[in-house]
């Protein structure tokens, strides 16, 4: 599933409101302790949020890779950010915002084959990138890191509804089975685990990991998210129908949840783990 700029745009309120800030002060004082510019690395940058929200929290002068392997979105990143910094920002040309200095270098690359290349940066950062990854693919990313920290956000817990019927949890538990990739053969994607996945992977090498939580809690309210991953479902959950005859059940139930949501009869919980991972020798060496 490929993200359009527009749900990107959307969905960074939501992690802004989310992002698990015991997590990110963690990080911030780590980064606050090193020397000269700051080398950090996006895997999956999409529109570049991680930048939007990080580089006025970072206070020395920063490089940025962004690794994306859709062109498209990486495109429009510096259109999107000049608009919402309000500073003119281009790749590979320094630009100052609050008397920092700042590169955005771009890196039209799947993220392993990046890191494989990559010079030594202090910080790798990825949100929300790693629900169609394997276990095994992971762990070989976790594995040619070349930083001290990794600080990987808004990692996909699975989605409750509140309240939840037998019927919507039947379809819930669809969702996931997309997510896993179960329907493309034997590939198994870490889907609604992938947060806690992802923090039992990183403790098998040279780190110490430290997990919070950054649910979005979608009350009433917050219907345009809702309907948006309604959405999601209702495109994807057909491709892992067990029988194909019961389309027009599940799609009596995309319409009952739509008049849910429309009505303010339903909150959504998308649960996620923020993780901050140290390398080990940095640890002893404090
Ligand atoms: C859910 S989006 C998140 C984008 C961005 N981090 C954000 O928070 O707005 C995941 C991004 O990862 C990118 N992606 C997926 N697989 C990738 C890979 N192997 N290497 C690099 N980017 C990848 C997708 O194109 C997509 O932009």
């Amino acid at each position: 599933m490929i993200p359009d700029k527009e749900w990107l745009e959307i969905r960074y309120l939501a992690d802004v409101k989310s992002r698990n800030q015991v997590i990110l002060r963690e990080l911030l004082d780590r980064i606050r302790h090193l020397e000269g510019h700051i080398n950090l690395v996006d895997l999956g940058a999409g529109i570049g949020s991680n930048f939007r929200y990080l580089h006025s929290r970072i206070e020395q002068d920063q490089h940025w890779v962004f690794v994306e392997i859709d062109e498209e979105l990486l495109n429009y990143a510096p259109d999107y950010l000049s608009t919402k910094l309000k500073t003119e920002i281009k790749f590979n040309q320094s630009f100052e915002i609050d008397n920092r200095s700042i590169f955005l270098e771009k890196q039209l690359l799947p993220s392993l084959a990046y890191l494989k290349i990559s010079p030594h940066p202090d910080v790798i950062v990825a949100n929300n990138s790693f629900q169609f990854y394997s276990e095994t693919q992971f762990g070989r990313l976790i594995e040619n890191i070349d930083a001290d920290l990794i600080y990987f956000t808004m990692n996909y817990n699975g989605i409750v509804f509140e309240p939840e019927s037998e019927q919507d949890r039947k379809y819930l538990d669809l969702y996931d089975r997309y997510l896993r990739g179960y329907f493309v053969g034997d590939t198994i994607n870490m889907g609604s685990g992938t947060g806690i996945l992802m923090s039992d992977i990183i403790n098998q090498f040279q780190f110490d990991v430290i997990v919070g939580k950054s649910d979005w809690e979608l009350d009433e309210d917050e219907k345009t998210l809702q309907h948006y991953i309604l959405r999601f479902m209702e495109k994807h959950i057909p491709k892992v129908l067990p029988n194909s005859a019961e389309i027009d059940e599940f799609m009596l139930w995309v319409d009952h949840i739509q008049d849910k949501i429309t009505s303010g009869q339903l909150s959504m919980t998308i649960r996620h783990d923020d993780i901050l991972a140290i390398r080990n020798e940095l640890l002893v060496s404090e």
